[in-house]
């Protein structure tokens, strides 16, 4: 079976979220299942850089507005993924001083919806042949950045009257659509009645997550309860009516964990490794956490950390509000993010008031957050909503028990501690209010255990016990390549 993922970012060379992650997982997984996967990505710079044996394909010929300095298409392989890829090579779309899809000030970029258009365009034209050494018979579209795949191949299927391939269009964040201005539309060249409520047209707007919702042979979601939620108002983003109407194509898929990354076991970037057999190098990278971050260095105090973009998404005011009560009853807490101006200097504020005790650290910085994780007793992941979430689960492979609200991939992906549960199935600590006084209540049944050194130790170990690798969303995702592809 041969699958084109296009995505926008893959870790470890270009990362603004979990989006990366499972990015740059998914393919050596679905290869361990004989999948033969390849990657298509915008040639932003850190891509371009990673890019072996790069050979160009073909001079790219998208509808004029969307390559306007010309586009060509690059096939090489990325060492640091582990993947073969093709890259568009369109210095005039990709090459900007910003991020990837937004600059310095946190502006999106004016051209966003060509830019990420002939990311879509260039998969549907891979499925048509671009490359006749290589066809695709699946196109894995994720996000809205490549979400007109599907439109484009449909618009094909149409003109030809032969599909060039079966897609999939997974969805790990409802709440960033890509959403323009009408009059954009004439500039993507799509057939124009794809310009309707049956369609891309959102409320007079053009919506790129929308036309993947709609176009895609099946829709996937990153956790089963998130695939529920996204049916609802609440949760459905004005789309949940489009996502109703499909539910019968509709699934959540559980994201897992790159243990090639992420294992206590194995981690150069720890102070020392240990598993849940031998627990003992983990209080040494606790006592180099305090050091580290000028913290008190007491084992007897918890840490609470989180690690995390600072979005309204994450429900972090929570943490602000519940934590001069966690310091009060001897929790410490640390903090890695970036974003939000607000919640940057919140945090910081905290830190200043109570050093001993709160640390905090704003900016991008992958080594620490293995440091921070590892080093820590609990991770908080108090999010509002949450497709899957990434760190909970990195936080029950390190023996780091996550305390997350009861909701998305954090449902379904953490049990509570409750006296019912200690001895069959707890891994964390769960709440339902959105509110402080659920977190800390959860918050509270954690230092209660904490102090139980005995039962601690054997939810740590359940929660390390838990399987949390690709292998079993590969094989899901496979399983649906299969009914598209042919
Ligand atoms: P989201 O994609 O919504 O941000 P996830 O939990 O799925 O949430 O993934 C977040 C990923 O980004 C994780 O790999 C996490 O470790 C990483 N991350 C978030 N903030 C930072 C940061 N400030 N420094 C390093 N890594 C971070
Ligand atoms: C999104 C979601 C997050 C998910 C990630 C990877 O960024 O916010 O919950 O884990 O995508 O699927």
């Amino acid at each position: 079976m041969r699958v084109l993922q296009a995505c926008a970012e893959i870790f470890p060379l270009l990362k603004t979220g979990g989006l990366a992650d499972v990015a740059g997982a998914l393919p050596p997984a679905l290869r361990a299942l004989g999948a033969d996967v390849r990657v298509l990505l915008p040639g932003f710079l850190p891509i371009l850089d990673g890019l072996q044996n790069a050979e160009e394909v073909a001079k790219l010929s998208p509808p004029a507005a969307l390559a306007p300095g010309g586009a060509r298409l690059l096939r090489g392989h990325l060492p640091a993924c582990d993947v073969d890829a093709y890259v568009i090579d369109a210095p005039a779309c990709y090459h900007r001083s910003g991020g990837p899809y937004a600059d310095a000030q946190h502006q999106p970029y004016a051209d966003n919806h060509l830019r990420f258009a002939l990311l879509g365009w260039t998969a549907a034209a891979l499925a048509e042949g671009l490359d006749a050494a290589w066809t695709p018979q699946v196109v894995h579209a994720h996000d809205w950045h490549a979400a007109l795949a599907p439109a484009y191949l449909r618009a094909a299927a149409e003109a030809s009257g032969r599909k060039p391939a079966g897609s999939i269009y997974t969805v790990h964040n409802l709440a960033y659509q890509g959403l323009f201005d009408a009059r954009h539309f004439a500039e993507l060249g799509l057939p124009a009645h794809y310009f309707d409520m049956h369609g891309v047209e959102f409320h007079g707007q053009v919506n790129f997550m929308k036309a993947g919702l709609y176009y895609a042979d099946r829709i996937t979601t990153v956790s089963p309860s998130y695939a529920r939620e996204i049916q609802q108002p609440e949760q459905g983003c004005g789309l949940d009516g489009l996502l109703r109407s499909r539910a019968q194509d509709l699934s959540g898929i559980l994201n897992g964990v790159d243990d090639a990354v992420w294992n206590p076991a194995t981690d150069r970037l720890l102070a020392g490794r240990y598993d849940a057999t031998g627990l003992e190098a983990k209080a040494g990278c606790k006592a180099a956490l305090q050091r580290e971050l000028g913290l008190q260095v007491a084992a007897a105090s918890p840490i609470f950390c989180v690690v995390s973009r600072l979005t309204e998404q994450k429900g972090l005011h929570l943490v602000l509000q519940a934590l001069p009560e966690l310091i009060a009853r001897g929790a410490q807490f640390a903090l890695l993010g970036s974003g939000d101006t607000g919640l940057e200097a919140a945090f910081r504020a905290a830190a200043e008031a109570s050093p001993d005790a709160v640390a905090v650290r704003l900016g991008y910085d992958e080594a620490f957050a293995h440091r921070l994780i590892a080093g820590s007793d609990v991770i908080m992941v108090p999010s509002r909503y949450e497709p899957c979430g990434l760190t909970q689960l990195y936080g029950l492979k390190y023996g780091t028990l996550p305390l997350v609200r009861r909701v998305g991939g954090l449902a379904d992906t953490v049990a509570d501690t409750r006296l019912e549960t200690l001895d069959t199935d707890a891994t964390g600590f769960v709440f339902d209010d959105f509110a402080a006084t659920g977190l800390l209540q959860a918050a509270d049944r954690a230092l209660a255990l904490y102090r139980r050194v005995g039962e601690w130790r054997q939810v740590q170990q359940r929660a390390m016990a838990q399987p949390c690798g690709w292998d079993v969303a590969a094989a899901r995702y496979l399983a649906l390549y299969r009914q598209v592809g042919g």
